[in-house]
């Protein structure tokens, strides 16, 4: 993101904090429950948003190496996903040409060839089949015609993209929009994995992204946590087509007052969150990324499955591997974060930063939408309403509603 505009966004937090003002969509809207608990619309949405639309899977830093690889299993299609011999992004199906068996147990690693479990058949990085045994006896093999089932894939501004069909279409131009001047500036090709985490819950998958939609809830739910890091109800808001930038400020942004404002950096001040439509939360925070991934589950309304990738730059790695040598700073891990992250000279680990991010996620936002899929699937609650400061639920719904083929949502007041 270009310097003035970080500057600009700043700004404009500390004024809406000066004036206790919020994003304002204007109007309520009513959500109606049945969204999130109808088997139909499920499968519709498996099929169109997720089956049938291009997937960020990860970030350049999952592979690191020539010869990294790493699998994803969460849109029905499995993808085994790795850099050819020339150093580019490619994405496979995760299927041996024999008869289908997985090339890989572990989901991550790094191998100069991929040897299929079963009958040992081996493919280069290139996806070329490079031997089969016994082919005296299993009978004459053309290998050429029995590479890996490619599928289409792009690395761009250090983010993977894949499209699960083998005919589908990666536009990123049209995708990413007006994102993609924005993303060429935040180096994401840069920083490194260092974590992984699943969360599997009981909740639509669009509970589990409502829970990134607003920051109303900062100061209620996340009181004890979040809430002592950031302000709620000061969101600084935009839509950029079917995604959308969403920022909101430390507690520490005013003292930025105090520096010349050509030093300001937007992370210094706030958190910023990337919407990429439909299934994926960007978040961006001084020396880390959290790629945060939403899916649905095909046919089944009432579960999600959330992947959160950890990536850090290598500045912010040997910042917090020095503080574990210096006396004057405390170094708080996974463990402790709780008791003793604001201490002062506390230095987070990075164990301890993903750990806050986490269960944070997990423990206070997704329970709040455990109890959201009950109440829908009673049927006795027939709409939510989402207010004017809840903009990005707007934005998300009625995005989705409009991807496939439904009318808006219904305008309150
Ligand atoms: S299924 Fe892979 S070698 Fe037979
Ligand atoms: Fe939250």
């Amino acid at each position: 993101m270009r310097h003035e505009q970080q500057v600009h966004i700043l700004e404009q937090l500390m004024q809406q904090l000066d004036e206790c003002r919020n994003v304002d969509a204007g109007v309520q809207v009513r959500q109606p429950t049945i969204a999130y608990v109808d088997r139909q619309l499920a499968e519709r949405e498996w099929r169109e948003l997720f089956q049938n639309h291009a997937q960020l899977i990860g970030l350049s830093g999952d592979l690191p190496k020539a010869n990294s690889y790493f699998t994803v299993d969460d849109f029905g299609v499995p993808v085994l996903a790795t850099r050819d011999s020339q150093g580019r992004f490619r994405a496979y199906l995760n299927a041996c040409r024999h008869r289908g068996v997985r090339l890989t147990k572990s989901n991550r690693g790094e191998t100069q060839l991929f040897v299929c479990p079963f009958h040992a058949w081996s493919y280069s990085r290139d996806g070329a089949l490079v031997a089969a045994p016994q082919e005296d006896q299993f009978g004459k093999l053309n290998k050429a015609c029995h590479s890996l089932v490619s599928l289409p894939a792009e690395e761009r501004h250090g983010l993977l993209f894949v499209h699960p069909r083998t005919d589908g279409v990666l536009n990123l131009d049209v995708q990413l929009g007006a994102l993609n001047d924005e993303f060429a500036g935040w180096d994401f090709a840069h920083y490194l994995h260092c974590g992984d985490k699943t969360i599997d819950k009981r909740l639509n998958w669009k509970f589990a992204n409502d829970t990134f939609g607003e920051t109303y809830h900062f100061q209620k739910l996340h009181k004890a946590t979040l809430g002592r890091i950031f302000h709620g109800d000061t969101l600084a808001y935009e839509v950029i087509g079917r995604n959308h930038r969403f920022v909101f400020p430390r507690r520490s942004i005013l003292q930025m007052r105090d520096i010349p404002q050509e030093k300001w950096r937007l992370t210094t001040g706030a958190t910023v969150v990337y919407y990429l439509f439909p299934n994926v939360q960007l978040v961006v925070n001084a020396g880390r990324v959290s790629l945060v991934r939403i899916y649905t589950l095909a046919g089944d309304p009432a579960r999600s499955v959330t992947r959160i990738g950890s990536y850090f730059t290598q500045d912010m790695i040997d910042r917090v591997a020095s503080a574990a040598d210096d006396p004057d700073k405390i170094l708080v891990d996974a463990s402790n974060v709780y008791d003793s992250g604001d201490r002062a000279g506390a230095v987070l680990s990075l164990d301890a930063l993903m750990e806050v991010f986490n269960s944070t996620i997990e423990n206070e936002d997704y329970a709040m939408g455990e109890d959201q899929q009950r109440a829908a699937e009673s049927g006795r609650l027939v709409h939510f309403l989402f207010g004017r400061n809840e903009a990005p639920l707007h934005h998300y719904h009625n995005a989705f509603r409009a991807a496939l083929g439904e009318p808006p949502l219904e305008v309150v007041a």
